[in-house]
């Protein structure tokens, strides 16, 4: 069965694009999954990170106002078996806009653009906020995926974005897969500070592996590729190897 997954955080700058990128891409490369990447933010990094621009490819924007079919909008990108819809500014707000300003129920309607699609895994990346398009992505998934930096105020926002999910999870079956640390320095002195609040606000969710502090993850960016063909001897590639592992063993 397919599996929709949102990562999400309430606070900016957790590595949300990057762990969507990579995740998506390892599947694709390494686990031979067939994978559909939805960049669900205006600022469109994640767009970007794969070697696309923003202004010259539809976004779900017409797509949600129903002007467009998904499949019209969906891109082939360098890594075989690794799909994206682009983002772009159009989805700032999209929901106060054309058919879905009217629309009660808009936030369903993600949730029915997805549901035929064919694809072993569905990605979707989300901006920093609980906005409407946060709402609308977890609806539309299954499984969320969490990501945190071990600052102080990562971890507080995490407490918020819970009460998000679990309301959320009282109308569509929603699990919370993990919570993935990013910036991770194994030798911070406030580590176990850090580990511990994640455990009040998503206890048994803190996923082993952690995303280590690498330059490469911003230098492959820059590229508009995935680290794996970039910097295969990076540490990150090594912890997104792992986290992806792992995340196939919760599922
Ligand atoms: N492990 C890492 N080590 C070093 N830099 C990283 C790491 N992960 C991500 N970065 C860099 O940090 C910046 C923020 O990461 P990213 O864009 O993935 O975060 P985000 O949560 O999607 O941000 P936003 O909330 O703005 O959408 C980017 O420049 C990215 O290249
Ligand atoms: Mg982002």
């Amino acid at each position: 069965m397919k599996k929709t997954i949102t990562v999400s955080s309430f606070k900016g700058g957790t590595a949300k694009t990057s762990s969507v990128l990579h995740l998506g891409s390892a599947l694709a490369k390494y686990h031979k999954k067939k994978v559909l990447l939805i960049d669900f933010d205006a600022q469109a990094n994640l767009t970007t990170g794969l070697g696309f621009d923003p202004d010259e490819h539809d976004s779900l924007a017409p797509v949600l106002q129903g002007t467009k079919s998904i499949e019209e909008i969906i891109k082939k990108t360098t890594v075989p078996n690794l799909f994206l819809a682009p983002g772009d500014t159009w989805l700032e707000r999209v929901e106060v806009t054309g058919s879905l300003a009217q629309d009660r129920y808009s936030h369903e309607r993600l949730r029915k653009i997805l549901a035929p699609l064919e694809y072993d895994y569905i990605l979707i990346d989300t901006p920093p906020s609980l906005s409407w398009l946060t709402e609308s992505a977890l609806i539309a998934s299954n499984h969320s995926l969490i990501c945190a930096t071990p600052e102080f105020y990562s971890v507080k926002g995490l407490e918020r974005l819970s009460q998000f999910i679990t309301s959320i999870g009282t109308r569509h079956p929603l699990d919370v897969l993990g919570v993935v640390l990013s910036f991770w320095n194994p030798r911070g002195k406030s580590n176990d500070a850090f580990l511990s609040v994640v455990e009040r606000a998503f206890p048994g969710k803190l996923l082993e592996t952690k995303v280590r502090r690498d330059i490469a993850v911003s230098e492959a960016s820059v590229v508009g590729k995935p680290l794996f063909d970039v910097s295969p001897k990076s540490r990150a590639v090594e912890d997104y190897k792992g986290l992806t592992k792992e995340i196939l063993q919760r599922m």
